[in-house]
């Protein structure tokens, strides 16, 4: 269904949609607010099956404040986000426990008495953005409400090169932090970032990591949020009191449910992060970022120069 994809300006794709669903959002006291970034690039998206997606987050976010028997908003924000879209669809309707948050992409999760919800909106969303090469996150909160942001690449991304390719990109070795409390993640992180000529060190908390970080240079550190002991935010609060250059290069790593503010907290420091399960091809595209950002300065204690690996 490629075919169907154009560059699609998202004001007036987000106000059919709230048009469309006027009438509901009357019914149940939901106001509605959209406010799109001026200038926003257009993604290349299916319009319809896009909207398709609003339709779903809209209707969702209105049924649930309707549960709440209050009036309330329903605001969605369209903004740049890295080199695509983001676009927030916010309620401030009842929110989720954690619990309820991890299985809402569930295919058949429901909530909502029989005849009225199939459990399909969110699978059959998160499918369709994933489709697009995007990703659908979510934050909520108890009483406060529930974001789902809908990140969009502008265009879908081109395939990732065959893997015998690999070794012609030229490439600047990397000695890289990885840490996680799922030892099948530092195993498979370890393997790949050897494969690609890079230096992996692991550690399974962010207290481990902070020991490793104090005593050792990087060039980037990756890192899980939710972590034993020393979690990934109190390890990178820890990191910019102490190694504050080394935490200018820490990227987080993420599911797609995080708890209340943490995406705005991810957010907050303005840089890419990465989504479990992320593909190799995002893993490859963030070091060469950091290759190419970093440049010959960036050994921290020592100053080894970075290693250049010669295209063949
Ligand atoms: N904005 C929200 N606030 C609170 N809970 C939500 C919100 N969005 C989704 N949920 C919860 O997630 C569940 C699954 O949502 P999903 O859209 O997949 O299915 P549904 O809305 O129950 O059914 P359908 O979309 O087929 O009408 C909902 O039943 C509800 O419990
Ligand atoms: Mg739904």
């Amino acid at each position: 269904q490629e075919h169907q994809r154009r560059p699609t300006a998202l004001q007036p794709l987000l106000d059919a949609t709230f048009l469309l669903l006027r009438n509901q959002l009357m019914a149940h006291r939901v106001e509605a607010k959209v406010e799109v970034e001026p200038d926003l690039p257009m993604p290349d998206i299916d319009p319809n099956q896009i909207q398709q997606v609003f339709v779903n987050l809209i209707n969702n976010a209105a049924q649930a404040i309707a549960s709440t028997g209050r009036p309330g908003t329903v605001e969605v924000r369209a903004r740049r986000w890295l080199d695509g879209v983001a676009i927030d669809v916010s309620d401030d309707g009842p929110g989720m426990s954690e619990g309820l948050a991890a299985q809402v992409f569930e295919p058949f999760f429901t909530t909502k008495p029989e005849g009225e919800g199939t459990g399909l909106g969110l699978s059959i969303s998160q499918g369709i953005v994933r489709e697009h090469g995007g990703r659908i996150m979510l934050s909520t909160e108890e009483d406060k409400g529930s974001t789902f942001t809908v990140q969009l690449p502008l265009a879908t991304r081109a395939p990732a090169p065959p893997p015998d390719a690999d070794h012609r990109v030229p490439t600047k070795r990397l000695r890289v932090l990885v840490v996680d409390d799922e030892p099948h993640i530092l195993h498979y992180m370890r393997a790949t970032l050897e494969a690609w000529g890079h230096i992996p060190v692991v550690a399974g908390d962010g207290e481990e990591a902070l020991t490793l970080a104090t005593r050792d240079s990087f060039d980037l550190v990756i890192s899980d949020l939710r972590m034993p002991r020393l979690g990934g935010r109190e390890f990178y609060e820890e990191l910019v009191r102490l190694r504050p250059a080394l935490a200018t290069r820490l990227v987080f790593s993420t599911g797609d449910t995080v708890r209340g503010d943490t995406l705005a907290f991810l957010e907050s420091l303005g840089r890419p992060y990465l989504h479990k399960p992320f593909s190799l091809a995002e893993l490859r595209s963030l070091l060469g970022q950091v290759a190419r950002e970093s440049g010959p300065h960036v050994l921290l204690r020592d100053s080894r120069p970075a290693e250049v690996v010669p295209e063949t």
